[in-house]
Protein backbone atom coordinates (compact mmCIF):
# COMPACT_ATOMS: atom_id res chain seq x y z
CA UNK A 1 0.00 0.00 0.00
CA UNK A 2 1.04 3.32 -0.69
CA UNK A 3 3.86 1.90 -2.69
CA UNK A 4 4.97 0.61 0.84
CA UNK A 5 6.53 3.87 1.41
CA UNK A 6 5.36 3.84 5.24
CA UNK A 7 7.33 0.59 5.54
CA UNK A 8 10.26 0.54 7.90
CA UNK A 9 9.77 4.39 8.63
CA UNK A 10 10.02 6.32 11.49
CA UNK A 11 7.35 8.00 11.90
CA UNK A 12 6.05 10.49 14.66
CA UNK A 13 2.11 10.78 15.33
CA UNK A 14 1.08 13.62 17.66
CA UNK A 15 -1.93 13.42 19.17
CA UNK A 16 -1.41 8.79 19.51
CA UNK A 17 -3.72 8.50 21.92
CA UNK A 18 -7.05 10.25 20.76
CA UNK A 19 -9.46 8.49 18.52
CA UNK A 20 -8.39 9.78 14.90
CA UNK A 21 -4.42 9.45 15.91
CA UNK A 22 -5.20 5.63 17.35
CA UNK A 23 -6.45 4.85 14.00
CA UNK A 24 -3.56 6.27 12.03
CA UNK A 25 -1.41 4.54 14.46
CA UNK A 26 -2.87 1.02 13.97
CA UNK A 27 -2.77 1.56 10.37
CA UNK A 28 0.68 2.45 10.28
CA UNK A 29 2.09 -0.01 12.40
CA UNK A 30 0.12 -2.50 10.39
CA UNK A 31 2.16 -1.70 7.13
CA UNK A 32 5.57 -2.36 9.01
CA UNK A 33 6.34 1.56 10.58
CA UNK A 34 8.27 1.90 13.42
CA UNK A 35 5.38 4.39 15.12
CA UNK A 36 6.41 7.07 18.14
CA UNK A 37 3.61 8.68 19.81
CA UNK A 38 3.36 12.33 21.66
CA UNK A 39 0.45 13.01 23.58
CA UNK A 40 -1.26 13.81 26.52
CA UNK A 41 -3.05 10.68 28.46
CA UNK A 42 -5.83 9.34 26.59
CA UNK A 43 -8.86 12.13 27.07
CA UNK A 44 -11.72 8.87 27.71
CA UNK A 45 -12.19 6.44 29.17
CA UNK A 46 -12.78 3.73 27.94
CA UNK A 47 -10.05 4.83 24.90
CA UNK A 48 -9.39 3.38 21.59
CA UNK A 49 -5.30 3.66 21.86
CA UNK A 50 -5.67 1.43 24.73
CA UNK A 51 -7.77 -0.96 23.20
CA UNK A 52 -5.67 -1.92 20.14
CA UNK A 53 -2.90 -4.63 19.60
CA UNK A 54 -0.32 -2.53 18.66
CA UNK A 55 3.09 -1.24 19.89
CA UNK A 56 3.80 2.24 19.83
CA UNK A 57 6.87 4.18 21.57
CA UNK A 58 4.88 6.03 23.65
CA UNK A 59 5.59 9.37 25.10
CA UNK A 60 3.42 11.43 26.95
CA UNK A 61 3.94 14.81 26.67
CA UNK A 62 2.48 17.91 26.15
CA UNK A 63 2.68 19.86 22.46
CA UNK A 64 2.72 23.60 25.26
CA UNK A 65 6.29 22.01 26.19
CA UNK A 66 8.61 22.95 23.80
CA UNK A 67 11.86 21.31 25.03
CA UNK A 68 10.29 18.25 25.59
CA UNK A 69 9.08 18.04 22.09
CA UNK A 70 12.47 19.16 20.50
CA UNK A 71 13.86 16.13 22.74
CA UNK A 72 11.57 13.53 21.50
CA UNK A 73 12.14 14.70 17.65
CA UNK A 74 16.23 14.34 18.80
CA UNK A 75 15.73 11.21 20.32
CA UNK A 76 13.87 9.28 17.83
CA UNK A 77 14.97 10.73 14.49
CA UNK A 78 11.37 10.31 12.36
CA UNK A 79 10.99 10.52 8.56
CA UNK A 80 7.79 11.77 8.76
CA UNK A 81 5.03 13.30 11.61
CA UNK A 82 1.94 13.64 10.78
CA UNK A 83 0.37 16.33 13.65
CA UNK A 84 -2.79 15.85 14.85
CA UNK A 85 -2.43 16.92 18.93
CA UNK A 86 -4.88 19.55 19.15
CA UNK A 87 -8.05 20.29 21.42
CA UNK A 88 -10.71 19.68 18.57
CA UNK A 89 -14.06 20.21 20.38
CA UNK A 90 -15.67 23.51 19.67
CA UNK A 91 -18.00 23.52 22.99
CA UNK A 92 -15.11 22.94 25.05
CA UNK A 93 -12.94 25.86 23.20
CA UNK A 94 -15.57 27.91 24.14
CA UNK A 95 -14.47 27.54 28.34
CA UNK A 96 -10.96 27.21 27.40
CA UNK A 97 -9.89 29.00 24.91
CA UNK A 98 -6.43 29.58 26.19
CA UNK A 99 -5.57 26.02 26.23
CA UNK A 100 -7.39 25.85 22.93
CA UNK A 101 -5.19 28.07 21.08
CA UNK A 102 -1.67 27.34 22.97
CA UNK A 103 -2.34 23.66 22.16
CA UNK A 104 -3.63 24.28 18.68
CA UNK A 105 -1.39 27.13 17.50
CA UNK A 106 1.46 27.25 19.75
CA UNK A 107 1.63 23.35 19.61
CA UNK A 108 2.43 23.65 16.15
CA UNK A 109 4.89 26.43 16.10
CA UNK A 110 6.58 24.36 19.21
CA UNK A 111 6.07 20.91 16.74
CA UNK A 112 7.80 22.85 13.17
CA UNK A 113 10.81 24.86 15.45
CA UNK A 114 11.65 21.12 16.93
CA UNK A 115 11.41 20.02 13.16
CA UNK A 116 13.85 23.12 11.80
CA UNK A 117 16.05 21.75 14.63
CA UNK A 118 15.64 18.13 13.08
CA UNK A 119 17.94 16.49 10.26
CA UNK A 120 15.47 13.75 10.25
CA UNK A 121 12.46 14.93 9.16
CA UNK A 122 11.42 14.82 5.33
CA UNK A 123 7.79 15.59 6.16
CA UNK A 124 5.16 16.65 8.03
CA UNK A 125 1.33 16.20 7.57
CA UNK A 126 -0.22 18.99 9.82
CA UNK A 127 -4.08 17.67 10.48
CA UNK A 128 -6.45 20.46 10.32
CA UNK A 129 -10.17 20.75 9.91
CA UNK A 130 -12.71 21.92 7.63
CA UNK A 131 -13.84 24.23 10.46
CA UNK A 132 -10.63 26.51 9.47
CA UNK A 133 -12.23 28.27 6.58
CA UNK A 134 -14.29 31.58 6.97
CA UNK A 135 -17.57 30.41 7.66
CA UNK A 136 -20.14 32.54 5.40
CA UNK A 137 -22.75 29.64 5.66
CA UNK A 138 -22.25 29.16 1.91
CA UNK A 139 -24.40 26.04 0.33
CA UNK A 140 -21.26 25.03 -1.87
CA UNK A 141 -17.84 23.72 -0.67
CA UNK A 142 -14.98 25.56 0.31
CA UNK A 143 -11.96 25.38 -1.48
CA UNK A 144 -8.25 25.43 -0.85
CA UNK A 145 -8.09 29.26 -1.93
CA UNK A 146 -10.83 30.58 0.48
CA UNK A 147 -10.18 32.74 3.30
CA UNK A 148 -9.17 31.29 6.47
CA UNK A 149 -11.29 32.45 9.50
CA UNK A 150 -12.90 30.89 12.52
CA UNK A 151 -16.19 32.35 14.82
CA UNK A 152 -14.92 29.91 17.55
CA UNK A 153 -12.11 29.68 19.26
CA UNK A 154 -11.53 26.08 18.17
CA UNK A 155 -12.33 27.00 14.37
CA UNK A 156 -9.69 30.30 14.66
CA UNK A 157 -6.95 28.12 16.39
CA UNK A 158 -7.62 25.60 13.09
CA UNK A 159 -7.36 28.93 11.24
CA UNK A 160 -4.39 30.29 12.79
CA UNK A 161 -2.30 27.10 12.36
CA UNK A 162 -3.09 27.20 9.12
CA UNK A 163 -1.37 30.63 8.68
CA UNK A 164 1.44 29.18 10.58
CA UNK A 165 2.23 26.36 8.20
CA UNK A 166 2.22 28.66 5.42
CA UNK A 167 4.40 31.14 7.06
CA UNK A 168 6.92 28.20 8.34
CA UNK A 169 6.59 26.64 4.75
CA UNK A 170 7.13 30.28 3.09
CA UNK A 171 9.90 31.46 5.96
CA UNK A 172 12.07 28.46 6.59
CA UNK A 173 11.20 25.35 4.30
CA UNK A 174 10.70 27.20 0.94
CA UNK A 175 10.29 25.29 -2.02
CA UNK A 176 12.35 26.55 -3.65
CA UNK A 177 15.02 25.74 -1.34
CA UNK A 178 14.02 22.04 -1.03
CA UNK A 179 16.69 19.95 -2.24
CA UNK A 180 19.23 23.04 -1.21
CA UNK A 181 18.59 24.51 1.92
CA UNK A 182 16.64 22.57 3.77
CA UNK A 183 14.91 18.96 3.09
CA UNK A 184 11.67 19.01 4.31
CA UNK A 185 7.72 19.16 2.91
CA UNK A 186 5.19 20.69 4.69
CA UNK A 187 1.23 20.26 4.27
CA UNK A 188 -1.94 20.66 5.48
CA UNK A 189 -5.17 18.71 5.23
CA UNK A 190 -8.49 19.88 6.27
CA UNK A 191 -11.17 17.38 6.79
CA UNK A 192 -14.76 17.55 8.45
CA UNK A 193 -16.38 15.44 11.04
CA UNK A 194 -15.33 11.94 10.87
CA UNK A 195 -17.18 8.91 12.60
CA UNK A 196 -16.26 5.23 13.67
CA UNK A 197 -15.63 2.96 16.39
CA UNK A 198 -13.88 3.99 19.34
CA UNK A 199 -14.89 7.68 20.16
CA UNK A 200 -15.80 8.49 23.59
CA UNK A 201 -14.76 12.28 23.25
CA UNK A 202 -17.93 14.56 24.72
CA UNK A 203 -20.51 16.47 22.72
CA UNK A 204 -20.24 14.74 19.62
CA UNK A 205 -22.76 13.36 17.83
CA UNK A 206 -22.26 9.46 17.67
CA UNK A 207 -20.27 9.27 20.96
CA UNK A 208 -23.23 11.04 22.46
CA UNK A 209 -25.50 8.75 20.90
CA UNK A 210 -23.66 5.65 21.93
CA UNK A 211 -23.15 6.35 25.61
CA UNK A 212 -27.24 7.51 26.02
CA UNK A 213 -28.09 4.01 24.12
CA UNK A 214 -25.62 2.29 26.26
CA UNK A 215 -27.02 4.17 29.77
CA UNK A 216 -30.70 3.61 28.70
CA UNK A 217 -30.50 7.27 28.46
CA UNK A 218 -32.24 9.63 26.03
CA UNK A 219 -30.24 11.52 24.19
CA UNK A 220 -30.58 15.14 23.20
CA UNK A 221 -29.80 16.03 19.74
CA UNK A 222 -28.43 19.46 19.44
CA UNK A 223 -28.28 21.37 15.88
CA UNK A 224 -30.34 18.34 13.94
CA UNK A 225 -30.44 20.98 11.13
CA UNK A 226 -26.80 21.47 10.54
CA UNK A 227 -25.08 20.20 7.77
CA UNK A 228 -21.62 18.18 8.15
CA UNK A 229 -19.02 16.27 5.41
CA UNK A 230 -19.84 13.12 7.46
CA UNK A 231 -17.24 10.35 6.57
CA UNK A 232 -15.89 7.28 8.40
CA UNK A 233 -12.39 7.73 9.39
CA UNK A 234 -10.43 5.56 7.28
CA UNK A 235 -11.47 7.88 4.00
CA UNK A 236 -9.50 11.09 5.69
CA UNK A 237 -6.60 9.35 6.77
CA UNK A 238 -6.08 7.78 3.54
CA UNK A 239 -5.67 11.20 2.50
CA UNK A 240 -3.09 11.76 5.02
CA UNK A 241 -0.67 8.58 3.99
CA UNK A 242 -1.75 9.04 0.45
CA UNK A 243 -0.33 12.87 1.10
CA UNK A 244 2.61 11.40 3.27
CA UNK A 245 3.45 9.42 0.72
CA UNK A 246 4.10 12.29 -2.06
CA UNK A 247 6.34 14.45 0.48
CA UNK A 248 8.29 11.50 1.60
CA UNK A 249 8.82 10.90 -2.86
CA UNK A 250 9.93 14.54 -3.12
CA UNK A 251 7.05 15.98 -4.89
CA UNK A 252 7.09 19.53 -3.86
CA UNK A 253 3.47 20.07 -5.74
CA UNK A 254 1.94 18.33 -2.71
CA UNK A 255 3.28 20.71 -0.13
CA UNK A 256 0.09 22.72 -0.05
CA UNK A 257 -3.37 22.62 1.69
CA UNK A 258 -6.08 19.46 0.71
CA UNK A 259 -9.72 18.94 1.18
CA UNK A 260 -10.51 15.75 2.02
CA UNK A 261 -14.48 15.11 2.08
CA UNK A 262 -17.35 13.09 1.48
CA UNK A 263 -19.38 13.38 -1.90
CA UNK A 264 -21.64 15.90 -1.82
CA UNK A 265 -24.61 12.94 -0.76
CA UNK A 266 -22.68 12.70 2.52
CA UNK A 267 -23.10 16.15 3.37
CA UNK A 268 -25.75 15.39 5.46
CA UNK A 269 -27.51 16.91 8.50
CA UNK A 270 -27.58 15.80 11.91
CA UNK A 271 -31.01 14.73 11.69
CA UNK A 272 -30.53 12.39 8.93
CA UNK A 273 -27.43 11.06 10.38
CA UNK A 274 -29.76 10.35 13.33
CA UNK A 275 -32.39 8.58 11.25
CA UNK A 276 -29.26 6.16 9.89
CA UNK A 277 -27.93 5.50 13.41
CA UNK A 278 -31.83 4.56 14.59
CA UNK A 279 -31.93 2.14 11.44
CA UNK A 280 -28.90 0.00 13.16
CA UNK A 281 -29.92 0.93 16.91
CA UNK A 282 -33.66 1.05 17.31
CA UNK A 283 -33.46 1.20 20.54
CA UNK A 284 -31.88 4.45 21.08
CA UNK A 285 -34.08 6.97 22.37
CA UNK A 286 -33.85 10.96 21.24
CA UNK A 287 -35.07 14.32 21.27
CA UNK A 288 -34.22 17.23 19.21
CA UNK A 289 -33.38 20.20 20.64
CA UNK A 290 -31.47 21.32 23.30
CA UNK A 291 -32.16 23.83 26.46
CA UNK A 292 -30.99 27.26 26.89
CA UNK A 293 -28.91 29.51 24.93
CA UNK A 294 -26.53 27.47 22.79
CA UNK A 295 -22.95 28.41 21.93
CA UNK A 296 -22.63 29.71 18.04
CA UNK A 297 -21.65 27.06 15.79
CA UNK A 298 -21.66 26.65 12.04
CA UNK A 299 -24.79 26.00 10.26
CA UNK A 300 -24.09 24.62 6.80
CA UNK A 301 -20.32 23.42 6.23
CA UNK A 302 -19.19 21.54 3.24
CA UNK A 303 -16.12 21.05 1.40
CA UNK A 304 -14.99 21.11 -2.12
CA UNK A 305 -12.64 17.98 -2.96
CA UNK A 306 -12.09 19.03 -6.68
CA UNK A 307 -8.44 19.48 -6.54
CA UNK A 308 -7.43 15.96 -4.20
CA UNK A 309 -10.39 14.54 -6.92
CA UNK A 310 -8.03 15.60 -9.95
CA UNK A 311 -4.73 15.36 -8.56
CA UNK A 312 -4.94 12.64 -6.16
CA UNK A 313 -8.19 10.81 -7.64
CA UNK A 314 -9.73 11.09 -4.50
CA UNK A 315 -13.17 9.00 -4.35
CA UNK A 316 -14.57 7.72 -1.28
CA UNK A 317 -14.44 3.86 -0.40
CA UNK A 318 -17.10 4.15 1.80
CA UNK A 319 -20.24 6.28 1.26
CA UNK A 320 -21.72 7.82 4.62
CA UNK A 321 -24.76 4.93 4.84
CA UNK A 322 -21.46 2.50 5.12
CA UNK A 323 -20.00 4.88 7.19
CA UNK A 324 -22.77 4.95 10.02
CA UNK A 325 -23.38 0.91 9.46
CA UNK A 326 -19.17 -0.12 10.33
CA UNK A 327 -19.74 2.37 13.24
CA UNK A 328 -22.73 1.05 14.86
CA UNK A 329 -21.56 -2.28 14.18
CA UNK A 330 -18.66 -1.28 15.82
CA UNK A 331 -19.80 0.46 19.27
CA UNK A 332 -22.89 -2.93 19.29
CA UNK A 333 -19.92 -5.55 19.04
CA UNK A 334 -17.53 -3.60 21.94
CA UNK A 335 -20.82 -3.30 24.27
CA UNK A 336 -21.61 -7.09 23.32
CA UNK A 337 -18.42 -8.83 24.22
CA UNK A 338 -15.65 -6.23 24.65
CA UNK A 339 -14.56 -7.08 21.15
CA UNK A 340 -12.61 -3.97 19.50
CA UNK A 341 -13.97 -4.62 14.92
CA UNK A 342 -11.39 -1.77 14.01
CA UNK A 343 -8.42 -4.43 12.81
CA UNK A 344 -11.72 -5.97 10.88
CA UNK A 345 -12.58 -2.49 9.65
CA UNK A 346 -9.31 -1.49 8.09
CA UNK A 347 -8.71 -4.67 6.36
CA UNK A 348 -12.41 -4.42 4.58
CA UNK A 349 -11.86 -1.06 4.07
CA UNK A 350 -8.46 -1.98 2.08
CA UNK A 351 -10.27 -4.93 0.24
CA UNK A 352 -13.20 -2.19 -0.38
CA UNK A 353 -10.79 0.20 -2.13
CA UNK A 354 -8.72 -2.99 -4.41
CA UNK A 355 -12.02 -4.20 -5.76
CA UNK A 356 -12.68 -1.01 -6.35
CA UNK A 357 -9.15 -0.55 -8.01
CA UNK A 358 -7.85 2.15 -5.89
CA UNK A 359 -3.56 2.13 -7.13
CA UNK A 360 -2.99 3.08 -3.20
CA UNK A 361 -4.34 -0.04 -1.78
CA UNK A 362 -2.11 -2.27 -4.45
CA UNK A 363 0.38 -4.81 -3.00
N1 LIG B 1 -12.76 14.10 15.03
C1 LIG B 1 -13.13 14.91 14.05
O1 LIG B 1 -14.29 14.85 13.57
C2 LIG B 1 -12.14 15.90 13.47
C3 LIG B 1 -12.55 16.66 12.34
C4 LIG B 1 -11.63 17.54 11.78
C5 LIG B 1 -10.36 17.68 12.33
N2 LIG B 1 -10.00 16.95 13.42
C6 LIG B 1 -8.62 17.12 13.94
O2 LIG B 1 -8.03 15.85 14.10
C7 LIG B 1 -7.11 15.87 15.19
C8 LIG B 1 -7.40 14.73 16.15
O3 LIG B 1 -8.72 14.86 16.63
P1 LIG B 1 -9.45 13.66 17.42
O4 LIG B 1 -10.85 13.67 16.97
O5 LIG B 1 -8.67 12.43 17.31
O6 LIG B 1 -9.40 14.24 18.92
P2 LIG B 1 -9.09 13.49 20.31
O7 LIG B 1 -9.52 14.43 21.39
O8 LIG B 1 -9.63 12.13 20.31
O9 LIG B 1 -7.51 13.41 20.31
C9 LIG B 1 -6.70 14.54 20.51
C10 LIG B 1 -5.28 14.09 20.74
O10 LIG B 1 -4.47 15.26 20.94
C11 LIG B 1 -3.79 15.13 22.16
N3 LIG B 1 -3.58 16.44 22.76
C12 LIG B 1 -4.50 17.40 23.03
N4 LIG B 1 -3.90 18.45 23.61
C13 LIG B 1 -2.58 18.13 23.70
C14 LIG B 1 -1.45 18.81 24.21
N5 LIG B 1 -1.54 20.03 24.76
N6 LIG B 1 -0.26 18.18 24.15
C15 LIG B 1 -0.13 16.95 23.61
N7 LIG B 1 -1.17 16.26 23.12
C16 LIG B 1 -2.37 16.86 23.16
C17 LIG B 1 -4.65 14.25 23.04
O11 LIG B 1 -3.86 13.67 24.08
C18 LIG B 1 -5.12 13.24 22.01
O12 LIG B 1 -4.10 12.28 21.81
C19 LIG B 1 -7.23 17.26 15.82
O13 LIG B 1 -6.17 18.06 15.32
C20 LIG B 1 -8.57 17.77 15.32
O14 LIG B 1 -8.59 19.18 15.26
C21 LIG B 1 -10.87 16.07 14.01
Amino acid sequence: MFNAVYHDKKVLITGHTGFKGSWLALWLARMGATVIGYALEPPTSPNHYQLLPIEVISVIGDIRNAERLKAVVAEHKPDIIFHLAAQPIVRLSYQKPVDTVASNVLGTVNLLEAVRESESVRAVVHVSSDKCYDNREWPWGYREIDAIGGHDPYSASKGCAELIINCWRRSYFNLQDYGKLHHTLLASCRAGNVIGGGDWAADRLIPDMMRAVQGHKKVVIRNPHAVRPWQHVLEPLRGYLLIGQMLLAGCTEYADAWNFGPSDDSALTVAQIVEKVKKYRPDMDCEFGAAGVQPHEAHILRLDCSKAIHKLNWRAVWNGEIAVERTAAWYAAYEASGLVRSLDDLRDYIADAKRERMSWAED
